[in-house]
């Protein structure tokens, strides 16, 4: 039996033939380019979170350069991102010729921590930077944490910014993401919470005028008129076909949510004496993205995993700051140990909303058993 690390056949298979339908809906009206099917989604995906306003576009590192361009970033200005993220955190911001400001993680969630974003703030002034953005990404699925994030942003004049990619359908208490920092972006790669077949991305903000800015960067900087570019902005739209599908798998992603959760909650519970399990903080919700466990053993275990079939990724091996084309930008002068020793121990397993409960016994009894 082979044991998918994210399984999108099942999810097919339960949306039967929607997909198709929905497919088939686009080719016959013919609009690809910005149709019917993407205000649709857009429109529903507002709801669905709460945002007040929705431009999707064409993947979620777009989504961030989008932000950093309607900030108008540029040379000298800092952007705090966490060390232990994807790689699109912080290189949105360096095409823009800003500078990615290393800051280190919190070592139960993964997420942003607070006090080295202070000190990072104060390193990046010394430095000659401006400090201007702070990028939280929340990192597996569960939100970073924001009520903190935010009244630094506020007392130092930053623009707050959620990297969602990885947890769209995730809450701090009734607030859900979409709605927790000045500008939240997100993905619909495949194997996120909320993937297409293919790639896609969306910002979400509370402000309309910002909403309308990047709604024209991400098509050439477009004014009222198609061929009246009034700024200089980018090519970056979710086409029609996408659309259409994410707005029949957002029919079933509530759904899906609460067996992510039953999931999560049966991992904890099986591993929680062998491994180190996630920590979601009170009154958090998150989408898991990935189950993410912690082991000083970690090679050792997922080469034991690869040997017996089960498949494992470890998200991410290196923090940015140790890779080659990011080594050169600043670190905060309180290091970034927790990112580094993270990204030593860090195993995430299967999870997506069709892992059979016997499936997921298996894996932890392997687990258990090599440990
Ligand atoms: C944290 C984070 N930010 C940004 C991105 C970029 O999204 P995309 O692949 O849609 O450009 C990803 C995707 O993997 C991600 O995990």
């Amino acid at each position: 039996m082979s044991i998918p690390f994210i399984d999108l056949q099942a999810q097919r298979a339960r949306l039967g033939d929607k997909i198709d339908k929905a497919i088939a809906g686009v080719l016959e009206r013919g609009d690809f380019i910005q149709g019917f099917a993407v205000r649709e989604f857009e429109d529903k995906l507002a709801k669905f979170t709460g945002a007040s306003h929705v431009v999707s576009c064409a993947n979620g590192t777009d989504a961030l350069t989008l932000v950093g361009m309607a900030e108008e970033l540029g040379p000298k200005d800092a952007v705090f991102v966490p060390a232990f993220t994807f790689v699109a955190s912080a290189e949105a911001f360096v095409i823009l010729e800003a500078v990615p400001f290393f800051v280190d993680v919190d070592p139960e969630t993964y997420n942003m921590d607070p006090i080295s974003l202070k000190q990072a703030i104060l390193d990046a002034k010394k430095e000659g930077l401006t400090p201007r953005m702070v990028v939280a990404v929340d990192l597996f699925g569960q939100p970073a944490d924001y009520p903190a994030l935010e009244i630094i942003a506020r007392d130092n004049s930053l623009t707050l910014v959620a990297d969602a990619a990885q947890s769209l359908g995730g809450r701090i208490s009734n607030k859900k993401v979409g709605t927790l920092a000045d500008y939240t972006t997100t993905s619909f790669f495949p194997a996120k919470p909320l993937g297409c077949y293919g790639d896609g991305g969306a910002v979400f903000t509370e402000n309309s005028d910002k909403a309308a800015l990047i709604k024209s960067l991400s098509q050439h900087g477009k004014g009222t008129e198609k061929y009246d570019n009034v700024r200089i902005g980018i090519n970056s739209r979710l086409d029609s076909i996408q659309a259409a599908i994410l707005i029949e798998k957002l029919s079933i992603f509530e759904d899906e949510l609460i067996t992510r959760q039953q999931i999560a909650d049966r991992y904890s519970e099986a591993l929680k004496s062998t491994v180190r399990t996630p920590v979601v903080n009170d009154g958090n919700q998150s989408a898991w993205a990935q189950y993410t466990i912690s082991t000083d053993d970690r090679d050792g275990l997922k080469a034991h995993l690869n040997e017996v079939q089960i498949p494992s990724s470890i998200y991410y091996p290196l923090p940015l700051n140790q890779q080659g084309g990011y080594s050169r930008y600043p670190v905060n002068s309180g290091g970034v140990s927790v990112s580094e020793v993270c990204s030593k121990k860090v195993l995430s397993l299967p999870i997506h909303p069709y892992l059979s409960f016997p499936v997921q016994d298996i894996i932890t009894k392997n687990i258990i058993s090599y440990i």
